[in-house]
């Protein structure tokens, strides 16, 4: 499956009487950086459930390009298979990094690749590759409890990563952590983007979208 490029098409999300996007339209495309920027609920998160179709906008359409490059699929449109296929092409990241307890680092991204399907071997060598990119394989064998904010960050981005997603959906990853650490991640996931994988960067922290260095949408 052909993600990429991804548009959002005069999208509106109302929740009852009140309308928390209004008609927006933006489009990720394949290997692209994109930083949204907004206040704490202006609707990042929103856009995130939108995306992942847990909600279905109000108004407008969104679209992801077919494998023969017509005008694109609208994601209402996906059966449940294809649903589950496009949903597997997209990694996501959120502020609190949800890691299970009990299990180690290693385990903690393993799991993902084993609920996927994977067979053993891919497994232990897909873990490996994701947690060596994000400079974090000597924490392999530490439990949760064991780790930093910034370390326990990190590695919710190699979970992220291990299956290899097109597009990296990063809600907030940095909300919890210090300058130094932020920093850290946000290098993680620029080189994560390096690598030919689109990210789109959801914060309020501006500073941070200038950090980046890329394409900004300010909501
Ligand atoms: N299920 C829902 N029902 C009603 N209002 C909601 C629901 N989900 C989110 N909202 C409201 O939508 C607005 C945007 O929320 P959200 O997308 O979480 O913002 P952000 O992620 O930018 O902080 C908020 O005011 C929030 O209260
Ligand atoms: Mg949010």
């Amino acid at each position: 499956m052909q993600l990429l490029p991804l548009t959002f098409d005069c999208v509106s999300k109302k929740y009852g009487q009140r309308t928390v996007l209004d008609e927006l339209s933006f489009t990720v495309n394949r290997g692209e950086f994109l930083s949204i920027v907004g206040n704490s609920g202006i609707g990042k998160s929103t856009i995130i459930r939108l995306l992942l179709r847990i909600e279905k906008p109000t108004n407008g359409m969104i679209s992801y390009s077919s494998y023969h490059g017509d005008s694109g699929l609208n994601i209402e449109s996906l059966d449940k298979n294809s649903l589950q296929q496009y949903r597997r092409s997209i990694g996501v990241v959120f502020q609190d990094c949800k890691l299970i307890p009990g299990k180690t680092v290693f385990e903690n991204v393993a799991f993902v690749l084993e609920a996927c399907g994977f067979p053993d071997h891919a497994v232990v060598a897909d873990t490996k590759a994701a947690l060596e990119k994000i400079g974090i394989l000597h924490l392999q064998d530490h439990q949760p409890n064991q780790l930093s904010g910034g370390e326990a960050q990190r590695v919710a981005l190699a979970r992220a990563i291990a299956h290899k997603p097109q597009l990296i959906l990063a809600d907030e990853p940095t909300g919890h952590l210090d300058r130094d650490n932020a920093a850290i991640v946000l290098k993680n996931l620029l080189t994560i983007n390096m690598d030919g994988t689109a990210v789109i960067l959801f914060t309020h922290n501006e500073p941070l979208t200038k950090m980046a260095g890329q394409r900004v949408i300010n909501l």
